[in-house]
Parts: structure tokens; sequence; C-alpha cells
């Protein structure tokens, strides 16, 4: 089973999930991070970078990108990771990589691919969820064994995104992203989650049957998962009581 964390706020659940980076990195100091955009993992971001630890050695994988946007475009993910995520945390920009960012994109998803395996694979990987249950970009009917690729976004998710374009009609129509199945070979998997409008969609992913409709249900596959969620988008889980009792009560050597 996950390890499920309810907390109070997205404050506090950005201090849990910097407390499992920060002892990994304590043990490997060149950890390899799966990076992921989006606002749910920006009070993880804050909460390391309030920490000053030396990261500089820390190697970074981002989990997917749009095709198609003008390089440098600011709301690229490129982007989106040098602003939020490498400049804060005092990362190292040559050690972090995007899908895509090198080679011809027709052989970009086998070259990232290639590229997790020579660094050793991917130690942690940060997840958010998106309102379609997608994980990365892996939109509904995404295989469970899916590599990095090329998907078509769903309109939803491009409604969803258009807050960061000047309209829908700027948002990609394509993108390039980690598959499930590149997910699932990380060492653990830390999925964020904050906000009633995430509450059904977060039920699904832990609790609900496994299936590609909801693509973050992967996660059930995983032996090694912290799923961290506030109050409200933890408000439907049917075993919430077991989980904050378990989680108070977890021995020694799982802290
Ligand atoms: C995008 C990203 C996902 C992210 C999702 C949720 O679609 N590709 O990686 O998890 O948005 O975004 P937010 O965290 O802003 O709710």
């Amino acid at each position: 089973m996950a390890e499920i964390v309810i907390v109070r706020d997205a404050d506090e659940a950005g201090e849990v999930a910097a407390d499992a980076i920060e002892r990994l990195i304590s043990r490997k100091p060149d950890a390899v991070l799966g990076l992921a955009t989006g606002s749910t993992p920006l009070t993880t971001w804050a909460a390391l970078a309030k920490r000053r630890l030396d990261l500089s050695r820390v190697r970074g994988f981002a989990l997917d990108e749009y095709v198609g946007l003008p390089e440098g475009h600011p709301e690229s993910y490129r982007a989106v990771i040098d602003r939020e995520v490498v400049e804060p945390l005092g990362l190292t920009p040559e050690l972090i990589h995007v899908p895509g960012d090198s080679g011809p994109i027709e052989t970009a998803g086998a070259d990232y691919e290639n590229a997790i395996h020579a660094a050793g694979g991917i130690d942690l990987q940060v997840l958010g969820l998106g309102r379609t249950g997608h994980i990365g970009f892996n939109e509904p009917g995404s295989s469970f064994a899916s590599l990095t690729r090329i998907k078509t976004l769903t309109e939803q998710t491009r409604r969803d995104n258009a807050r960061f374009f000047s309209s829908l009609d700027d948002v990609p129509t394509h993108c390039i992203t980690q598959g499930l199945g590149t997910i699932l070979r990380a060492h653990h998997l830390v999925l964020l989650a904050f906000g009633e409008a995430k509450a059904e969609t977060v039920a699904g992913a832990v609790e609900g049957p496994l299936t590609s409709r909801l693509p973050g249900s992967v996660i059930q596959l995983h032996p090694r998962v912290t799923v961290i969620v506030d109050e409200a988008a933890g408000s439907r889980l049917d075993y919430a009581d077991y989980y904050r009792f378990a989680w108070e009560h977890r021995l020694d050597w799982e802290k």
C-alpha cells in the first residue's frame, strides 16, 4: 500500500516532501530527482530552498514538455523548471534535463529513456495530478507500460493550462512526456495534490480500480509511493482514518 499522508495545507505538504528529498540527498548527494511542473510542487521547492542544502550535484529529469513552442518561450517547461526549481534550489543547469531538449524530436523519447538509464534511474519522482487524472502528461488511455513519447493533449488539459498563455489557441496541442512505465521505474514516487477539486481524482488514484481512464491509478503498481494531500484533497478517501493512524504510528525505520 502507498503511504498516504494527510496534512493541514500545502505548506505542510511541502515540508513532508522536502523531508523525503533531504533524506535522499544526505545519503546520495548526486541523487537523481524527477521534476514536476504545475502549481502543486511549488511549496516543496520553497521548503527545500529554505533549508539551504548543497544541491549542486543533484541531477534532474523533468517529467514532460510541450512540443511546438519556440525555444526560450517563458511557459515552456524548460523555462518553468529553470525559474521555479533550478534557480531557487541552486541546482546546476547542465545536470537538469527536459524531454526533447536535445537531438531530433523523432528519437527524443528513446533518447530521454537512455539518458535516464545512463544516470542510473530516477531516485525520487515528484508528481502532481492533473484534472483528467494525468501524471506527467499521460492522458486517459495511456498504457501502463508506456515510455517517454509524444502525446496529444486533451481539450480539458489545454483549457486548464490556458491560464499560462494569452489564449486557448496558443496552448500547444502536443507534448512529450515520460510514460507511466517510465514513472514506475523510479525508486520512490511522491505524489502531491491539494484542494477539493482534486478530491475525486485522488480517491480514484489511491483507492479506485486500476484503470487507464485515470492514469494516476498506476501508482498502485509501485512498491514505494508517498501520497501527500491536504484535508480537502483527501476528503473522499474511504480509509483516511487508517492512513492517519498508520502515519502517526509509523516505525522509526520508516521515517
Ligand atoms: C500539468 C503538468 C502536470 C501537473 C498538472 C497539474 O498538466 N503536466 O505534471 O501535475 O499540470 O497542475 P497543477 O499542479 O497546477 O494542478
